[in-house]
């Protein structure tokens, strides 16, 4: 699998936004999977100085944490202050993992499918919340986070007690739906679990190396 190794964090942002901006174009109602963590918020800022029409867009979030939804660190308050709040975007339109997550399922379902997955990578190879072991089969559910998630984690919240132990994910399955997957890397720190997901076996215990059965993934990495 190619990986595009790009010259620093704005080319990153830059090259994403680009993939995202030529989507919402191309097909004003384009359906995106949006990913959260720190590595896209170079995108989502670089989304919102280009003005974009998002009025027909409609968008999934991969994963939410399980806690208050208003809480700052709240995947729906991170969408709502980086991108949401900052767009045309309607509301309604914007969907989060939710219970019962056969319905979350029904609501993709009801989109007549994703047209591009914009994900970023764990350190130990997770996708969403997808943690090591996770069925390649497995659709949207609740999951417990792992030890090095939480405390991957742990630098947004006051102390590692506060991160929540469980989450709402999609699957890895569902991801897999997607018609084009974007997967984007930064820091040297990822740079071991990329080329382990990328090159090495397709296997559970590296969620990311799934990608490798999909048709249609670009990766883009810079230290
Ligand atoms: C969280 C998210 C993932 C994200 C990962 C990496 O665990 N659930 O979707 O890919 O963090 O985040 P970062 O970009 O902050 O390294």
């Amino acid at each position: 699998m190619e990986v595009n190794v790009l010259k620093n964090y704005k080319e990153l942002s830059s090259t994403v936004a680009d993939i995202v901006e030529a989507q919402i174009k191309e097909q004003p109602l384009s359906k995106l999977i949006l990913p959260t963590g720190s590595t896209p918020l170079g995108i989502y800022e670089e989304l919102v100085k280009r003005e974009l029409d998002w009025s027909l867009v409609i968008t999934f979030n991969l994963d939410v944490y399980l806690m208050n939804i208003d809480h700052p660190e709240s995947y729906q308050s991170y969408m709502r202050k980086n991108l949401f709040n900052r767009t045309n975007i309607y509301p309604d339109h914007s969907h989060f993992p939710f219970r019962p997550t056969s319905a979350f399922e029904d609501k993709i379902d009801g989109s007549m499918g994703i047209d591009l997955c914009i994900l970023g990578i764990g350190s130990n190879g997770h996708i969403a919340f997808n943690e090591p072991g996770s069925s390649f089969k497995s659709r949207t559910r609740v999951v417990e986070l792992s030890e090095q998630t939480i405390e991957d984690n742990s630098r947004f919240f006051d102390s590692i007690d506060e991160v929540p132990t469980q989450a709402i994910t999609m699957g890895l399955g569902t991801i897999m739906e997607s018609k084009k997957i974007v997967l984007m890397a930064n820091g040297v720190n990822k740079l071991n679990i990329l080329n382990v997901a990328m090159n090495g076996e397709v296997t559970e215990d590296v969620p990311a190396s799934i990608l490798q059965n999909h048709d249609n993934v670009k990766v883009f990495y810079c230290d």
